[in-house]
């Protein structure tokens, strides 16, 4: 890698060694550094494309300008990210696609999301005295390492659906590896919060800091030499140049010789990765079928949930700016992710409850909403869904922390991409190789496998795949798809998702405006509400309804697309750096 180093050097390095130990010592999560920008709902007729960062809206607007379609356009902007968002996804992670096929009409969904690897065992992170590792003593380094999904995703998907030659799609990622890319803000500040961890390795630090450990200052240009050859191998060598031969060889070594933390990955794991198309899991919400990602994904399930919950309730009489209707919505979202983190993990591992989206199931849940205080502790366990075997499972405890990229795609044929991809948390593992980071998705499986005898459904199993929150949607209305909108977030992706859709389709705003309405998110209990936004002007009511509040930073990043009769509608999380683009 080159580095073509800004002005003011001196102070840069005054600059940026106050930058980290400010941020690290307040613990302040970098995005909320970076803060909030101002964006307009963008329209367009006939194509259009909502990203985290404007080098990847702009590549997929070329390949679409040049006759390609929304899944040729997927591939270049995933490769494009994995350069300029490094830290958030790439060819070393995982992504799940929700997809919408213009000539079959057919939705479908493509699973590639990372894999245990054969070797490990479900005490994969517990110490050797059986108690779970702390979470950064699992994530950092080679243990947390799953098989890679997202190339094999690329590739399968661009056989089956693409329309320009697979090499094409490379060209706009590979011609920003050469002519570089200056750091942003938001990636400055990222490094800046990770620089103790991501000094640990030596091709990371080299990457990513200075020799002193400073981190590259926003306008440095980035020209990431290794990134381009790997592009080049697979733009030659298809998925299989990735998963076989050199590339996975330098992988696999990189894990299991981590220093202090090293891996199982083997060249069999990498060579055996399989991606899973799978029936998208649909729940209607007024008369509207909310589409995503099942299992190994908890996203549609817990999103449709929360939905069906919320339904009986006249949140559009309520309105946004009624307590109620985040009371409402809130223990909905409690009453979820009890279910979730009790059932839901890996269906092809666990023998998951069919009915977790059941009507008369979501009706006696939703009765639970009925009072006019927040629910207590003890009301708040997971339901008894409708099921053909028994549940014996114990209550789940992964830790997912913010990280992960969202992008929405249609083309003018009408095809619709909804991509949620990821290396987990930010920067993933730390490790790198060939110009890429590699994931740490395994540490979203619960550490422990069991509690009180009975099994954790989210235990590490091999060839298992880790729960996820991503929650890529496609709205279907009338059989046509209506809406794409996903966003990253950790499990507070689920929040972030279920908030858009109804102050879409319930209070009536724009994409746009409701990506940007605050967010309020519960999950465990404590219900989070976006810090110096409005929603802070909730926190009296729902503390007098019994709910333990606190106001922080929520860095969502919704990228949505709503398809009306006259054209498309875009629009960007202004929590980041992306951007809506389309003709
Ligand atoms: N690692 C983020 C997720 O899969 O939900």
């Amino acid at each position: 890698m080159l580095r073509i180093s800004s002005l003011f050097v001196c102070f840069f390095l005054l600059f940026s060694n106050f930058a980290i130990s400010e941020q690290l010592a307040d613990g302040i999560a970098p995005e909320f550094a970076v803060g909030r920008s101002s964006k307009s709902l963008v329209k367009a007729k006939d194509f259009m494309i909502a990203t985290a960062n404007p080098h990847a809206s702009k590549a997929g607007y070329a390949i679409l300008r040049a006759g390609g379609n929304a899944v040729d356009a997927m591939v270049a902007v995933q490769l494009v990210l994995g350069l300029v968002e490094p830290q958030s996804s790439g060819l070393g992670g995982g992504a799940f696609l929700v997809y919408w096929d213009a000539a079959t009409k057919k939705l479908t969904t493509f699973d590639g999301r990372e894999t245990a690897p054969q070797a490990a065992t479900s005490a994969l992170f517990l110490d050797d005295e059986g108690n779970p590792l702390k979470f950064f003593d699992a994530v950092v380094g080679g243990r947390s390492v799953g098989t890679p999904g997202t190339v094999r995703l690329l590739h399968e998907v661009h056989k089956a659906h693409g329309k320009l030659a697979w090499k094409d799609v490379f060209a706009p990622a590979i011609e920003l590896t050469k002519a570089g890319f200056e750091v942003s803000p938001r990636l400055n500040a990222l490094i800046s919060n990770s620089a103790e961890t991501l000094y640990r390795y030596e091709a990371t630090r080299h990457y990513f800091l200075s020799e002193e450990g400073v981190p590259l200052f926003p306008g440095t240009v980035i020209v990431n030499k290794p990134y381009g050859k790997t592009l080049k191998a697979i733009a030659e060598g298809g998925a299989d140049a990735f998963y076989t031969g050199e590339i996975a060889r330098d992988i696999v070594e990189t894990v299991q010789k981590a220093e202090g933390n090293p891996g199982v990955l083997s060249l069999e794991d990498m060579a055996n990765y399989k991606v899973i198309q799978r029936e998208a899991v649909c729940a209607n919400y007024r008369g509207n079928d909310i589409c995503g990602m099942g299992p190994p994904s908890s996203g549609a399930l817990t999103v449709g949930q929360i939905l069906k919950m919320v339904e009986p309730y006249d949140l559009k009489t309520l309105g946004p700016s009624n307590p109620e209707s985040w009371r409402i919505i809130g223990d909905a979202s409690r009453l979820a992710f009890a279910d979730r983190g009790r059932y839901m993990a890996d269906s092809d591992f666990v023998k998951m409850p069919k009915g977790l989206l059941n009507e008369a199931y979501m009706q006696e849940r939703s009765k639970l909403l009925g009072g006019t205080s927040a629910l207590t502790k003890d009301e708040v366990s997971p339901g008894n869904p409708p099921s053909d075997h028994a549940l014996l499972f114990s209550d789940d405890e992964a830790i997912e922390l913010p990280s992960t990229s969202h992008f929405s795609i249609v083309d003018k044929e009408g095809n619709v991409v909804s991509m949620t991809t990821t290396i987990e948390n930010g920067f993933g593992s730390r490790l790198m190789v060939r110009g890429f980071l590699l994931n740490n998705e395994l540490t979203d499986f619960s550490f422990r496998p069991e509690r009180n005898g009975k099994p954790i459904a989210n235990r590490v199993e091999p060839g298992k795949r880790p729960r996820s929150s991503m929650s890529p949607t496609i709205i279907m209305r009338d059989g046509k798809p209506y809406m794409a909108i996903g966003s990253p977030g950790g499990s507070r992706i689920i929040g972030y998702v279920a908030k858009t859709i109804i102050a879409h389709l319930d209070w009536g705003m724009d994409v746009q405006s409701a990506i940007d309405l605050p967010h309020l998110v519960n999950r465990f209990g404590t219900y989070d509400v976006e810090a110096g936004t409005s929603a802070e002007q909730f926190i009296p009511a729902l503390e007098a309804m019994g709910f333990k509040v606190k106001a922080r930073g929520l860095n969502s990043g919704l990228h949505g697309i709503v398809i009306t009769k006259n054209g498309l509608e875009g629009g960007a999380d202004p929590r980041r750096e992306g951007l809506v683009s389309g003709k």
